[in-house]
This record gives C-alpha cells, sequence and structure tokens, in this order.
C-alpha cells in the first residue's frame, strides 16, 4: 500500500491557484528594470497600512531587520534591558543581544504566549522595552501588555512575525505596541517568495527613523545622518505580497477551518491538549497548530513524532529548546531572569506541531487527526 505522504507545509498548491497572477507582476518587475525602492514597494507600503488602518508601513528585508531597526529606532541601547518569552524563534532574543541590550526572559503561560501577569514583576530600572510574541498566530493579552508598559513607561515592539491578521479584542495585532515587527519568510500567514519583512507604526517620528535605518541611515540619497543597515524589500518581493496580501482573509479563514476539524477530531483525545479555542477577546490565525502531549500519555511526544513519520506524516517541534538552554546564552551575562522558566522548559517536552498551511486540504487534517487517535487506539 502506498503510503499517503502529508507535509508540514506546502506552497505548491498554491503557485497552483494564484502562480499565474504572481508570474504575471513578477514579468511586470522584470520589465520595468526597476529593482530596489519602486512603485511596488511604495504601493504595498500604503496597502500595508490601509490594511492595519496605521499610518505608516515600511518594508524591510525581514523580520528580524523589522524587530532590530524597530528596537534600533526607539534608541534602545547598550545596557538596556528587554522583556519578552524564551519560547520563541531565536530572532526575538538574538536582535536585542545584537544592539548590546540584555533580554529579560519571563516565563509562558500554558498557551505559549509570554505570562502577562509575571511581567511587572521583571521590570527593573534598567527596563526599556517589552517585545511580546503572538507565537503560532495567537494573541498576547495586549491589553495587559500595554496598561503595564504604560504604568512604567516602556516601550512596545510586538513580534508579530507568526500573526499577520490576528485580532485581540477585535483589533489587529501589530497595532497595539509603539510598533509591531512582521515577517514575511515564505512560511508565514502572509509569506514572499524569499526574505522580506515589515514594520507599522502610528508615530510620524519613528517611521521616519526606520525609514532612515533601512537605507544606511540616509533619507536623502548620499547623505547619511546616522549608522544605519540595508535593509530594502526589493520589488519582486514587494509584488509578489501585494498580490497574496488580497488573499490574505481566506488564506487565514482557511487555517482557522482546518484548526476547527483538528480541534474537533483531537478533543476526543484525553492524552492531548488542544490550542486555545477562539474566544472573543483571541483571534488565532494559526501559523502553527501545536498540540501538548500531557504527563500521564502512554505515547511520548517523540514517539508520537516517529509513529506518525513512518505514517508518512510530518511534524516538527516548534520550540524544541527554550532560548535560555541554547548555547548561545550559555554565557549568563547575555540574559537576565528573575523568576523560574518553568512553563518554558516543561512544554518544549510536550509540544508537536501538526501540518498547517493555507491549502491544506480537509481531508489531510481529517486523516492526520484520525491517525493520531488511532495511535492512542481511541
Ligand atoms: C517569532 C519570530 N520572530 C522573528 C522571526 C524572524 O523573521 P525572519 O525569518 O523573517 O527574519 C520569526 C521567523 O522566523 C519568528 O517566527
Amino acid at each position: 500500500m502506498k503510503i499517503q505522504k502529508i507535509k508540514l507545509f506546502d506552497l505548491k498548491s498554491e503557485f497552483e491557484d494564484i502562480g499565474e497572477e504572481i508570474l504575471e507582476e513578477i514579468k511586470k518587475v522584470l520589465k520595468s528594470g526597476t529593482f530596489i525602492m519602486g512603485k511596488n514597494v511604495q504601493e504595498l507600503e500604503e496597502n500595508l497600512a490601509n490594511y492595519f488602518n496605521v499610518k505608516h508601513a515600511i518594508t524591510v528585508n525581514s523580520g528580524t531587520d523589522a524587530l532590530l531597526i524597530s528596537l534600533k529606532s526607539l534608541g534602545i541601547k547598550e545596557g538596556d534591558e528587554v522583556i519578552t518569552t524564551p519560547f520563541t524563534f531565536f530572532a526575538t532574543a538574538e536582535v536585542i543581544n545584537n544592539i548590546g541590550a540584555i533580554p529579560v526572559f519571563v516565563d509562558i503561560d500554558e498557551n505559549f504566549n509570554i505570562n502577562v501577569n509575571l511581567i511587572e514583576k521583571s521590570i527593573t530600572e534598567k527596563t526599556k522595552a517589552i517585545i511580546p510574541v503572538h507565537l503560532f498566530g495567537l494573541p498576547v493579552n495586549m491589553e495587559k501588555v500595554m496598561e503595564i508598559a504604560k504604568r512604567y513607561n516602556l516601550k512596545v515592539v510586538e513580534d508579530v512575525a507568526q500573526a499577520f491578521g490576528a485580532k485581540y479584542n477585535n483589533k489587529l495585532v501589530g497595532t497595539f505596541g509603539d510598533l509591531g515587527a512582521f515577517s514575511c519568510f515564505p512560511t508565514k500567514n502572509l509569506g514572499a517568495y524569499g526574505d522580506a519583512g515589515f514594520i507599522i507604526t502610528n508615530n510620524k517620528e519613528l517611521a521616519q527613523k526606520c525609514k532612515m535605518l533601512k537605507v544606511h541611515g540616509s533619507i536623502k540619497k548620499y547623505y547619511h545622518e546616522e549608522f544605519g543597515y540595508n535593509s530594502r524589500m526589493d520589488e519582486i518581493q514587494a509584488a509578489i505580497l501585494k498580490v497574496k496580501l488580497k488573499y490574505i482573509e481566506k488564506f487565514n479563514n482557511h487555517r482557522i477551518k482546518a484548526a476547527n476539524l483538528y480541534n474537533g477530531i483531537l478533543s476526543k483525545n484525553p492524552y492531548i491538549i488542544t490550542p486555545k479555542p477562539e474566544n472573543n477577546n483571541f483571534h488565532h490565525v494559526y501559523h502553527q497548530y501545536t498540540i501538548l502531549i500531557k504527563n500521564n500519555s502512554p505515547i511520548s511526544r517523540d514517539n508520537l513524532k516517529k509513529e506518525l513519520e513512518n505514517k508518512g506524516i510530518e511534524t516538527n517541534i516548534y520550540y524544541p529548546y527554550p532560548l535560555h538552554k541554547l548555547p548561545v546564552y550559555l554565557n549568563k551575562n547575555n540574559y537576565k531572569v528573575y523568576y523560574p522558566l518553568t512553563n518554558s522548559e516543561d512544554l518544549a517536552t510536550k509540544v508537536l506541531s501538526l501540518p498547517m498551511y493555507h491549502y491544506i486540504s480537509l481531508n489531510d487534517v481529517e486523516y492526520v487527526a484520525n491517525t493520531i487517535n488511532e495511535i492512542f487506539n481511541i
């Protein structure tokens, strides 16, 4: 019998659907001869600002640069402390260290996001900013984060790399903080066909600063006012993203539909915890569909992963190491923790992300979920 192969993520079906439209736009760029800072970038920035209903959208080269440039624009510098989660992709903390500041890791709650009730306890006189990460597409409780930030006069950069279109209390995430930093890495909810990212803000001075920093610290050509970066999004990626932005609601809705189907089937399994269900406050866009294998499970997370692999189902562990367990943080001068990171360490041993993308077939979702239940004899 031929094994049915189901990938964690696949862009081929997207290209079959909207590939012609994308190729048409790429062709126009190639014919125009303008590849950097042309009309596609300008139009995409306008379209993004409209989508988020913000005053400024600034395209950059990656989500990492979106975070880096956001922090730089706020004047975060050597010796400053920036509060964030250790349960995220490395880039979130890496950018803090790369500007000489210190990440302060605060433990996560059972939904994988920073525990907002622990943030205040980790604030010192050196704390300058908070980076909440809307992990896997689930919004952080931004009302609480902004309330703390206001009380302690802290800046907020939202890491929205995984949560394009997610909403907290009906408001799009990325629009709460001083700046929102997005990644358009190909697998993201709004993904390019290469590296890309962008920043949004309502603050004119910060927007101006970000625009300057992404082009070697200059607004006027060859007139450099500070040390910046080369971090421009190119015209081809902007043209692709312009097309895909038109479909983002459809893409996200498909992810939600797939997640609901997983939830329905896996809720019968007493050994698995499914992601936090949608409610009025939290509009999840399921960048990842990540389950937790309970302590009393007869099958370990790693064995479940292996069994699924044998049956042709690809899964992944996001993230196998909480950041403070990584080799770069063996040097304890590179980060701070004021309270134990118990949940981060525990959940890293229990998480498993199942196949999820904006064109996944619902039959495949059903097959994956039923296969998991069969492995557990349910
Ligand atoms: C939470 C988080 N932050 C930051 C990044 C960095 O984005 P990029 O890969 O576009 O540099 C990513 C993406 O991988 C991410 O998932």
